[in-house]
């Protein structure tokens, strides 16, 4: 498969037997890494981004501090936004802030046709220069914001609480919304193609504000455009992961999206989450990620309630539930990739099994 020598992530994504749960880390290239910070001292995020030799260096850095199972490549979902036209800054604590939002239908006109192949090139670059140097240690994951989440901080400008604005558009302007959401859906589909074509060896689409909508808004809104992109993206058979982050309570529709694993957030358990979409999709999660606040036999308890939740057989991509947090000591984040690897071969017995015969 793809001359990878370590294809746990991929053959778990696509339900096929492996001989333990493979391991990765959302937000697993960043700022708890010491390794990360050294580079980040010297060069602005978005010249990290950029540079495609800077870009696919963080990107391996994990692989070779943690051992995971899985690279992803190291950039931003807000690239496709910066791409239309829309420039930002990434504020210290206050994360990312677009300096002109999009609320009117004069500011829908500013945004830019954007075509991966030149607007983006240099996350395709990057994407081609750490597949060499990755060698095929492990699959390199592609990734996107979805439509919604893209929408919402486009709108917004920066995160919220409230989510007033893009609400306000949703309500008052569902048209300019739709118009919106297609263009991102055509821009997104276009940008995770390339991406495979560079090389990806799977995809991630993040939708971390989709727990933000009504149940009924988040089919509307949110499911809806993920549908149409899954339809578009031009794959062999590479899987794609969606995130609906917030959502678990859609887990049986949201399992019809077109995705090979949804991805689910700590609030619910794996046992519940793998009843509802039955053999459909793999799961990937759900570990809380402050949990790795508390000291390594707590990580080791936690850790295990997962794997059990889950239960026997493939089709669990472990993670956390959403990315590791900033001031996590990545010391305990080994703890976990270490446990994982050690321990989840007994959940995986029937499928050493069949990979025997
Ligand atoms: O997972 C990885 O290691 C790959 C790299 C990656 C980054 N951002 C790098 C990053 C990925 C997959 C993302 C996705 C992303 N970006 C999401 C979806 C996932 C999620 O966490 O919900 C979102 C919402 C964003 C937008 C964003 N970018 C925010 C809110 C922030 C600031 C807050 C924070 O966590 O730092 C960023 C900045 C960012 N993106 C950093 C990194 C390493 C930190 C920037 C820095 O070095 O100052």
């Amino acid at each position: 498969m793809n001359n990878l020598k370590n294809d746990l992530y991929v053959r778990a994504c696509k339900r096929l037997p492996v001989e333990r749960t493979p391991i990765w880390i959302m937000r697993q290239a960043g700022r708890y890494l010491p390794e990360y910070r050294t580079i980040r001292e010297k060069y602005d995020f978005l010249t990290m981004c950029k540079t495609p030799e800077l870009a696919a260096e963080v990107t391996i850095q994990p692989v070779d501090i943690l051992g995971v199972d899985a690279a992803i490549i190291f950039s931003d979902i807000l690239v496709i936004p910066e791409a239309m036209g829309m420039p930002f800054e990434m504020n210290e604590g206050r994360g990312p802030v677009f300096y002109h939002p999009i609320r009117s239908d004069e500011d829908e006109k500013q945004l830019k046709e954007i075509s991966a192949a030149d607007d983006l090139k240099y996350v395709l670059d990057a994407i081609s220069l750490a597949k060499k140097e990755l060698d095929g240690r492990v699959p390199l994951i592609g990734f996107s914001g979805a439509p919604w989440t893209l929408l919402t901080y486009m709108v917004e400008g920066q995160g919220s609480k409230t989510f007033s604005n893009v609400k306000k558009l949703i309500y008052n302007n569902p048209e300019l919304a739709h118009k919106i959401l297609n263009k991102l859906t055509d821009a997104i589909a276009d940008y995770l193609s390339a991406q495979i074509e560079a090389g990806a060896d799977a995809i991630q689409i993040f939708d971390t504000w989709a727990g933000n909508l009504s149940s009924r808004d988040y089919l509307v809104f949110a499911l809806k455009y993920v549908n149409q992109l899954i339809l578009k993206i031009k794959r062999k058979d590479e899987p794609i992961v969606y995130f609906p982050k917030g959502v678990h309570y859609r887990m049986r529709t949201t399992a019809d999206c077109g995705a090979d694993v949804i991805g689910v957030d700590w609030t619910i358990d794996l046992a519940k989450a793998r009843d509802k979409v039955g053999n459909k999709v793999a799961i990937q999660g759900n570990l809380d990620p402050t949990v790795l606040y508390a000291e390594p036999n707590f990580i080791r308890r936690e850790a295990r309630k997962v794997l059990q939740s889950y239960g026997e057989g493939t089709g669990h991509i472990f993670n956390l539930g959403h990315g590791i947090l900033p001031d996590i000591n990545p010391d305990h984040a080994k703890v976990l990739v270490d446990y994982i690897k050690e321990k989840s071969g007994q959940y995986h017995l029937a499928d050493l099994a069949t990979l025997k015969r």
